[in-house]
């Protein structure tokens, strides 16, 4: 599927084509020379306006990064996602979380050539996700008008639980009233224990989410969550209407207990499922219609990724600026700020969705790769953070490129905030790429830090959605260029593992072979007064 990236003549060229702007690329010269930059390096893809001019780059180098794409097999492997191809090789599985928001008829990727070939495995695949969404909206349409459910607590972790928590969040506006909705994740018990505190057996649903059903903490927490169900007041009986749980294992769900169960396949990658039955939540928060919105925005966006030419492809000129930023300008982190209290826990969503699809050191065919891949991604929304970390983005002496998200339509609530709140984003945005000088050493700033401008009309589910597909496809078009697999996550498992040998050790206190230093921690934890 191509060369490894920096093995392409293409990466050279693109070196030698940083190297050539010397010490540094200037925005504000930039600017003022090219009268047509900002039309050049912005565009209106769906739902979202995207401005990429206060970028370290010009029209000429995204030419370079969309040929090096071509040679790393970027469009090879997107269109062999679109076909079904088993992309996440190690595994083995397909990667089709896209085709969770496709509408039967194949909507607006009908005339797509690779669509028009889809063989029988992927068309059987959309019967199953349309007859599964029916099954989940129609349940989450019951939950909704059954007045004696007040309380929705989603129990899950790292994908079973970010999805659904930032689009509830987000879309706070469109929940319906009357129900409260709760997301356990940590096995921390202060977690479920505050939601405990605040719920009652007869009014509550619990949504076990996991895809594998195996996780550790989830398993935890749900066990203790039908362990207080029981003790104060709800029967086994009860449990049938009061739990659900969401899954690819039904296996495991039904040994729970459980035998509520909505399914998922396992093409459907858990940091890529808020699509799925694990968006259960969600529906259950914004009703039937809302949620298919929702999906209808992620489609548009599908569409416009699998078939946009490169200069006007959206995820692929962000997955090639991050390409560009991480490999050739050398930015070891980006932060991102959304100017907008819904998307609070947006940055966490998108570490996991970058950080564990992205953070890898060998290639699809176990090469151990020689560039840097996944940047740190970290952020807080606006204006907090400027009262925070921003001083070091202007005058600490990283570069670190921001990615302001803001919203044209603030909604609601006090319309006078949201003129002065993305009034500071775009002024952040300008001050980073001016700076200040003249004020004296400590005041001044040095400028010329770049930054990426999003710009959705309104924080709506389909605008939600089409944000949320923008993102996973650009990190998709990231790993395909260095030439990863980004549906795998083999690095979580061996912490998994060792917590499980702790455990054990300890009931039989044997410590033979562990370091010293793990084995003190433990001992120590043994002595804690609180044992
Ligand atoms: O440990 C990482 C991980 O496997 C994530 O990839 C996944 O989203 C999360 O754990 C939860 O997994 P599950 O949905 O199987 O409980």
């Amino acid at each position: 599927m191509g060369l490894v990236c920096d093995a392409t003549p293409q990466w050279a060229q693109l070196d030698a084509h940083f190297q050539s702007w010397g010490a540094r690329f200037d925005l504000v010269q930039a600017f003022a020379t090219d009268a047509q930059r900002l039309e050049k390096l912005s565009q209106q893809a769906p739902y979202v306006f995207a401005d990429l001019s206060k970028n370290w780059l010009q029209e000429s180098t995204e030419q370079q990064l969309s040929a090096l794409a071509r040679a790393c097999g970027v469009h090879t492997v997107r269109d062999a996602m679109l076909a079904g191809a088993a992309v996440n090789t190690t595994e083995e599985r397909a990667v089709m979380h896209w085709l969770l928001r496709t509408p039967p008829d194949a909507g607006l990727l009908q005339t797509h050539p690779v669509v028009q070939a889809w063989e029988a495995p992927v068309q059987q695949a959309l019967q199953q996700v349309h007859s599964t969404l029916d099954a989940m909206l129609a349940l989450a349409e019951q939950v909704r008008s059954d007045e004696r459910i007040t309380d929705v607590v989603n129990i899950g972790i790292g994908g079973s639980h970010l999805g659904p928590e930032v689009v509830v969040q987000a879309l706070e506006d469109w929940v319906t009233p009357g129900k409260n909705f709760h997301f356990v994740s940590n096995v921390d018990g202060h977690e479920l224990g505050h939601v405990l505190r605040k719920v009652k057996p007869q009014s509550t649903l619990f949504l076990i989410a996991s895809k594998s059903f195996t996780t550790a903490e989830t398993m935890l927490n749900a066990h203790s969550a039908r362990t207080w169900f029981l003790a104060n007041g709800g029967t086994e009986t009860d449990i049938q209407r009061h739990f659900v749980a969401l899954t690819t294992n039904t296996a495991a769900a039904a040994q729970f207990g459980v035998t509520r169960t909505l399914g998922f396949w396992d093409w459907v990658g858990g940091r890529f499922s808020l699509w799925s039955a694990i968006g259960l939540p969600i529906a259950i928060a914004i009703g039937a219609e809302q949620f298919k919105n929702l999906l209808h925005g992620a489609h548009a966006m599908d569409a416009h990724f699998f078939s946009a030419p490169d200069a006007q492809n959206l995820p692929l000129r962000l997955g090639m600026l991050d390409v560009w930023n991480r490999n050739f300008c050398g930015f070891g982190s980006r932060c991102i700020a959304p100017y907008s209290h819904g998307l609070r826990r947006l940055t966490a969503y998108l570490q996991q969705l970058e950080m564990e699809s992205n953070g890898k050191r060998v290639t699809r065919d176990g090469k151990p790769l020689q560039v840097a891949t996944a940047p740190v991604v970290w952020g807080e929304p606006g204006t907090n953070g400027q009262h925070a970390f921003f001083q070091m983005l202007h005058q600490g002496p990283d570069v670190i490129p921001v990615e302001f998200i803001a919203l044209r339509d603030g909604g609601k609530y006090l319309g006078a905030h949201h003129q002065s709140l993305v009034i500071n984003a775009i002024a952040q945005a300008q001050a980073l790429m001016v700076g200040r000088s003249g004020e004296g050493i400590e005041r001044d700033c040095p400028g010329n830090r770049p930054s990426t401008f999003l710009l959705l009309q309104a924080l709506d589910p389909a605008s939600l959605g089409a944000l949320i597909a923008l993102y996973e496809h650009r990190v998709f078009v990231a790993g395909a260029v260095w030439g990863i697999n980004s549906f795998d996550q083999w690095g979580v498992e061996l912490g998994k593992k060792l917590a499980q040998s702790l455990r054990e050790r300890q009931q039989s206190n044997d410590w033979a072979g562990v370091d010293p230093s793990t084995r003190a921690l433990m001992q120590r934890l043994a002595e804690s007064p609180l044992n």
